[in-house]
């Protein structure tokens, strides 16, 4: 039987160009240029789960910065280097990070948190702590409510796995994070759950 992580990788390979494609529906402008308005320029910025690279690894690119994609679906990683052939991409889970202490200015992961079994989303956000500078920021997406379940998504099994909002914003806290905002956002039938949080001079996890 397939874990939760190969339904969401198995997914994914499915169905990449078809989300690609209403993905694009979506305008997260406004949440990425407060994120990057956050950062130095040229800031070393990494994109968790990002996916076909289109709109936030593009984004990030376009505002001049050093960008690495992660992601472990071959099928979106494939579309992100042709969508954005400016940035690096490497295929690995995001459970797994395994680059150096502060070795990024800033770092996003939107829609994908919601994808990692919710039992891990602590440590997720520890090791996010780790890897972004002191001073640096994160723009991140979570769920908008307590629940986990396999569900047919553009016609593939899909799993999600997510707290609400007060709990994950509580781990971030936990995890050393200052929160910039936090606020759910309704764009036609989809709601979004935004977090722009900073690691405040390097602040140690509780
Ligand atoms: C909903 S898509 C979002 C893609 C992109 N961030 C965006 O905003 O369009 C979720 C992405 O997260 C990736 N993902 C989910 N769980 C992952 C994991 N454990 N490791 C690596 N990638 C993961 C999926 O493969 C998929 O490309």
């Amino acid at each position: 039987m397939a874990t939760k992580e190969e339904i969401v990788k198995i997914g994914y390979n499915k169905i990449a160009q078809d989300y690609q494609a209403n993905r694009g529906v979506h305008d997260d402008r406004k949440e990425l240029e407060e994120f990057v308005r956050l950062l130095p320029k040229n800031a070393k910025v990494l994109d968790v789960g990002c996916g076909g690279g289109v709109p936030v690894t593009k984004f990030l690119v376009e505002s001049g910065f050093d960008v690495t994609g992660v992601d472990f679906s071959e099928s979106m990683l494939g579309l992100a280097g042709r969508n954005v052939p400016e940035a690096r991409f490497i295929k690995k889970d995001i459970t797994e990070l395994d680059f150096k202490n502060n070795s990024f200015d800033g770092l996003t992961a939107c829609e994908s948190i919601i994808h990692v079994p919710r039992e891990k989303h602590s440590l997720l956000f520890k090791s996010f702590h780790r890897l972004i500078k002191p001073n640096g920021a994160m723009l991140i997406t979570i769920g908008n409510s307590d629940w986990e379940g396999t569900e047919e998504f553009l016609g593939a099994r899909m799993f999600w796995s997510h707290y609400r909002p007060e709990k994950s914003l509580q781990m971030i806290k936990d995890a050393g994070f200052k929160i910039v905002f936090d606020k759910q956002i309704v764009r036609g039938e989809e709601k979004y759950y935004w977090v722009l949080a900073k690691n405040e001079k390097g602040s140690k996890a509780s």
